[in-house]
């Protein structure tokens, strides 16, 4: 078959060709070794096992990397899931955004939610709790130690698209014997363009016409991803290859398999969603839509078509990650908040024990 050539005169990067030309990071033999004794350790004790992906991959532009392009989410969805899946008797491998937000920690990590707000001087000069949230804090302090004495967290950080997709490989090889009780939850942001370390540039891009030969030092090189074109940057990116495909197929076979898709037009969302499905043969797809993702998605999946889930009006959290007007919609002071993870993550769980049930 003619393959079709992007107009960099590159061919078109295939799953496996992606992983012969872009090295293997430094830290996946660490990543691997943990988690090996992680699910080694879970499925001796035939604990459901859940791979939670979480936050925005980067794309650096410099192998040396002063300049990269980020992809948006804050890890609040992963990151809250993760949560409910430990509360549903999941162990769960949280891969994620390094310096996103993280299960538990989530809740005092960020400018609106500083953890030094919760604290307070007792009257014998005592850092302590404030009185106010001693009841908030004890409750997540307990889940948090809970997943601790069971080993049942384990957090693994990436940081650009080259080392999720590496670690993603790796991981689904070692849930593999898990069979259907692995559970692939993928949150995360994966970027869709990337610069292929053949041409990736070594040093930082000068901006300065005066110095832009420091990079171009080889004729015979690839054409950089990213060079000076007069006083314009000009960034050329291949298409990342869609791993959905190959984690299906031959990487977790067995494992359910739950993708999300994110979109801004609210036209499109349905449509995508059912275009995923179809395209990836998985079995669920989530789909939000950027505004409204806090409290609502939409189900698509093979077994129950279309299935919208909302947090009822009046019971939406009030956002502290995102500080969006539409975000804000506000609980009332007296009911509590409901956070629309705690509604997904049991469909998502129902609709795996039906799976194994089946398998
Ligand atoms: O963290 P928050 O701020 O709470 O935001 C959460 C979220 C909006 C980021 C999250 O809910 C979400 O929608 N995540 C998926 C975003 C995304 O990457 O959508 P996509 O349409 O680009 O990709 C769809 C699926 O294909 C994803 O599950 C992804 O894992 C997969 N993919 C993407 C790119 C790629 N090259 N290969 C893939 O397999």
């Amino acid at each position: 078959m003619a393959s079709q050539e992007q107009p960099n005169g590159a061919a078109p990067t295939s799953e496996t060709d992606y992983f012969a030309g872009n090295p293997e990071p430094a830290s996946l033999d660490q990543t691997t070794s943990l988690a090996r004794d992680f699910i080694n350790y879970h499925a001796a004790n035939k604990r459901r096992v859940a791979l939670v992906t979480s936050g925005g991959t980067t794309v650096p532009l410099e192998n040396q990397t002063v300049r990269f392009i980020d992809n948006f989410s804050a890890g609040t969805r992963g990151a809250t899931s993760a949560e409910y899946f430990l509360e549903s008797d999941y162990a769960v491998i949280f891969l994620h955004r390094q310096f996103s937000l993280l299960p538990y920690s989530r809740h005092y990590s960020h400018s609106t939610n500083c953890f030094l707000d919760f604290m307070t001087t007792s009257p014998s000069g005592e850092v302590v709790v404030d009185a106010s949230y001693q009841a908030q804090m004890s409750a997540v302090l307990q889940r948090y130690e809970k997943a601790k004495r069971e080993n049942a967290l384990l957090l693994l950080p990436f940081t650009t698209v080259n080392e999720y997709l590496w670690d993603l490989r790796a991981l689904a090889t070692l849930m593999r014997p898990l069979g259907a009780d692995g559970l692939f939850y993928l949150a995360a942001a994966v970027s869709d363009f990337f610069v292929p370390a053949q041409r990736m540039v070594e040093h930082k891009i000068q901006s300065s016409e005066d110095f832009t030969h420091a990079n171009g030092g080889d004729p015979g090189a690839a054409k950089p991803a990213a060079q000076m074109d007069g006083k314009s940057l000009v960034i050329d990116l291949d298409p990342v290859p869609k791993f959905l495909k190959t984690l299906v197929d031959a990487w977790a076979p067995r494992s359910m398999i739950v993708s999300f898709k994110l979109e801004t037009d609210p036209a499109l969302l349905a449509e995508k969603a059912h275009y995923a499905l179809k395209k990836y043969a998985h079995h669920l797809v989530i789909g939000n839509l950027l505004n409204t993702r806090k409290y609502e998605v939409l189900f698509v999946s093979a077994a129950g078509g279309e299935k919208w889930i909302r947090v009822p009006a009046g019971r939406r959290a009030k956002s502290v990650t995102s500080p969006r007007p539409e975000d804000q919609d506000g609980a009332s002071s007296r009911e509590t908040p409901v956070e629309i993870e705690s509604l997904i993550v049991p469909e998502v769980a129902k609709m795996h024990s039906e799976l194994i049930a089946k398998s």
